[in-house]
């Protein structure tokens, strides 16, 4: 694509300029929209970059470890990378907590916690680069009538970083124009192409408490499901879809045995905006597949429903 590959030579070009000999922060997190800004900046400036990567430990199943494996210092580009594992602090935070948006505002006030005790350590910035896109700037113009849930992003960071300028090279992009920029850099396809996965993680689609155990099952049935759609040829074709756990336990049998276990939630939507949802429409032999391996091999769970609630009046997330 000639376009974005002009966008992509006239923005390093612009940001060396303008940057000149500045440090330069990025809080990394793995999403499409963040790792193509700090990509940007990396082919601008490079060791004047530094990445900061939170595992708040409700990632899903070894996506930190893909994440270091791009920006880390054995992947692909120069920068500087800081992964921070804060999980057990997450943890501790959560233990007893219940309630949805305590749960969110806990992970989301942790995450500036951590991101601005990285910052002092980096010390005095000049710049602090968004992943900003063009419908969050128009989005945040309109703002919501009614909070249905806080969301979490790096909107607050500014507030405890000390820099002279925010940096937003993707402010007049459309997701699809980031997708084609990060392949034009030469992002692997499995990051360019990755669903969106809300900033508090699986701490909301862990209904209840959330509990190290609980993370472990989870993570272990959503990255089954993934693998069987990816299977099945089916993951460019829908919109998002995700294992959840319902904080409900219910009596099944395996082999002669009684078990009193969890069951998990399926999910699978398509949308265009996010505003609205439709549950997709699943072949029956994927979605019997899928359960059968998540109960036989993901220790705590006897039962898999799939969630076929639209929105509204469901909302994509559980929480
Ligand atoms: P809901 O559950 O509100 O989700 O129907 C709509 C879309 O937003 C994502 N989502 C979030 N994204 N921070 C994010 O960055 C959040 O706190 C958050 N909560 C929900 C969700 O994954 C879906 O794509």
């Amino acid at each position: 694509d000639w376009r974005m590959g002009s966008f992509v030579e006239d923005t390093i070009k612009s940001l060396r300029e303008k940057i000149g000999g500045g440090k330069v922060l990025c809080a990394l997190s793995g999403g499409v929209d963040s790792s193509v800004a700090a990509v940007l900046l990396s082919k601008a400036i490079g060791r004047q970059l530094t990445c900061v990567f939170v595992d708040h430990g409700l990632l899903r199943k070894n996506e930190g470890d893909e994440v270091e494996a791009v920006f880390g210092p054995n992947g692909p580009y120069e920068l500087n990378f800081v992964r921070v594992n804060a999980q057990e602090r997450y943890y501790k935070k959560l233990k007893g907590v219940t309630e949805p948006e305590r749960k969110r505002k806990i992970i989301g006030e942790e995450f500036i916690r951590v991101f601005e005790e990285e910052a002092r350590k980096i010390g005095a910035v000049d710049y602090l680069v968004q992943g900003t896109i063009y419908p969050d700037v128009i989005e945040s113009g309109l703002g919501e009538s009614a909070v249905i849930k806080s969301h979490h992003n790096v909107g607050g960071l500014p507030s405890v970083v000390d820099f002279k300028e925010i940096i937003e090279p993707l402010r007049l992009l459309f997701k699809d124009e980031v997708r084609k920029a990060g392949l034009e850099l030469g992002i692997p396809e499995y990051l360019v192409y990755r669903q969106p996965f809300p900033g508090p993680g699986l701490g909301i689609r862990i209904i209840g408490e959330v509990t190290e155990e609980k993370v472990r099952i989870v993570q272990d049935a959503d990255a089954i499901y993934r693998e069987e759609i990816a299977n099945a040829g089916l993951d460019k074709g829908l919109g998002q879809y995700f294992a959840a756990l319902t904080n409900m336990r219910s009596v099944g049998v395996m082999g002669d045995e009684r078990t009193y276990d969890y069951a998990v939630a399926l999910r699978a939507v398509n949308t265009s905006d996010f505003m609205t949802a439709d549950v997709a429409e699943f072949p029956w032999d994927v979605l019997r597949t899928t359960a059968s391996r998540i109960v036989n091999e993901v220790k705590g769970v006897n039962r898999v429903m799939y969630d076929l609630t639209s929105k509204p009046p469901g909302t994509i997330e559980f929480e």
